[in-house]
């Protein structure tokens, strides 16, 4: 903007000068953004309205903090560590202030100050120095309250707003502690939830939300809140909380947050050894090592038609916190009379997951049985 009119100088050149001398103007950039430990430009440019004469000019960076932080004075740069001023660039009008590993202290109001023969011109700039927010999250259990604590350290400025929400509803009983400030300048706090889970709590999605004006979008941290005993398993929120008090903090391994989902491993289709009822062939699938718990849908089909559409038949929870689970899909045993029949499963974790589906040839099963043994003609199912 400023720079529009240093540009018609040359046509101006011969009413402005004769005995006055230059003519000096300078332009600074109202504002410069830079990240922890980036290198910023406090951009100063001037003009002079002829080719630069190196004898007759002089530089001086203030901070409004600091005072003098860098000079250039007729040949002789002096400036303070990580500052650079370019000899080369002055030449050329340009007195932009380099600052190398931008810390917090850099953060304020400059002022770049030109002066030409006897003329001088001022200008400042601000320097907004930012760091973005990092999250973490963790829980800690004693007796049967746990708290859900969220870690976010790191960002400056020290504006920031951040919430707990469970399944996206703010949780009013969240505290905050006021930020704590870090060597380098940031600032970190801890938000707080506790609360004293029961077996309905399973599932529930407990969010960290943070916004910060370095950040475009909220910066989000999610968990799904695991509590072994849920409707599923079956075993009562008592025996849980009764575990977590006898292993104090190394009760997180049976009861704890987890944020990654994990897709299911599929086993092969299998016939199981035991018919109940006898005259039905049961085909099995494990699901092996999922997270969070819980299974959309399996859908058994064969020939192409689609079956049944269920939940597995039962859920168990591993060691290291993922599940299992095994579906078991009854075919009348009269219904299987060709080796080409095919048997196929889809499953699906949750309802965006992409399904993983096995498949299986009856003719690799051995559960065609010779048709003496049978005693079914074959009209009675068709
Ligand atoms: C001004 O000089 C600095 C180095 O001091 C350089 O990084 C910057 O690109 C220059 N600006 C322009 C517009 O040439
Ligand atoms: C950074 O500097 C500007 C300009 O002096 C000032 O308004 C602002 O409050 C400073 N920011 C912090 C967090 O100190
Ligand atoms: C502040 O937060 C940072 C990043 O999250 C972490 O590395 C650091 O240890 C925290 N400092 C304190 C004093 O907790
Ligand atoms: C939190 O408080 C707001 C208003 O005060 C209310 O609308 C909301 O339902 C409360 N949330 C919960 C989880 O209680």
């Amino acid at each position: 903007m400023g720079l529009g009119a240093p540009l018609l100088l040359p046509l101006l050149h011969p009413l402005f000068l004769g005995a006055a001398g230059a003519m000096l103007t300078l332009y600074t950039a109202p504002e410069t953004r830079a990240a922890l430990g980036s290198v910023a430009l406090l951009k100063c440019r001037f003009n002079v309205g002829r080719p630069i004469d190196p004898a007759v000019l002089r530089v001086r960076w203030l901070s409004a903090a600091a005072g003098p932080v860098a000079q250039y004075d007729r040949g002789q740069g002096t400036f303070e560590p990580r500052l650079r001023l370019s000899e080369q660039e002055l030449q050329i009008g340009n007195a932009s202030l380099e600052v190398q590993d931008v810390a917090v202290q850099d953060n304020g109001t400059y002022t770049c100050e030109v002066a030409y023969g006897t003329e001088t011109q001022l200008g400042k700039t601000t320097l907004w120095v930012l760091a973005a927010p990092r999250i973490s999250l963790d829980q800690r259990v004693g007796g049967a309250e746990t708290s859900l604590l969220c870690h976010v350290g790191g960002f400056f400025p020290e504006d920031m707003e951040a919430t707990l929400l469970r399944d996206e509803q703010v949780l009013n009983g969240s505290t905050r502690s006021s930020p704590q400030r870090n060597q380098d300048g940031t600032f970190n706090l801890t938000l707080t939830y506790t609360f004293t889970p029961v077996r309905s709590d399973a599932g529930a999605v407990f969010t960290c939300r943070v916004r910060h004006p370095v950040l475009g979008q909220p910066l989000v941290e999610e968990f799904a809140l695991d509590v072994p005993g849920s409707d599923r398993t079956g075993a009562a929120i008592g025996a849980v909380v009764a575990i977590v008090l006898a292993l104090g903090a190394a009760g997180a391994a049976s009861y704890c947050w987890r944020q990654r989902r994990a897709p299911p491993e599929l086993s092969r289709i299998q016939v199981l050894a035991r018919w109940d009822p006898p005259d039905q062939v049961p085909f099995a699938v494990h699901l092996h090592g999922f997270y969070p718990n819980g299974i959309h849908r399996v859908e058994w089909s064969m020939d192409g038609k689609a079956w049944e559409r269920s939940e597995p038949s039962y859920y168990a929870e591993n060691e290291d916190g993922t599940f299992s689970a095994r579906s078991v899909w009854r075919v009348a045993s009269r219904c299987l009379a060709r080796p080409e029949q095919r048997v196929r499963v889809r499953v699906q974790h949750g309802p965006a997951d992409p399904p993983i589906a096995g498949e299986l040839s009856i003719g690799d099963t051995g559960v065609l049985r010779p048709p003496e043994v049978s005693g079914i003609s074959p009209r009675s199912w068709g």
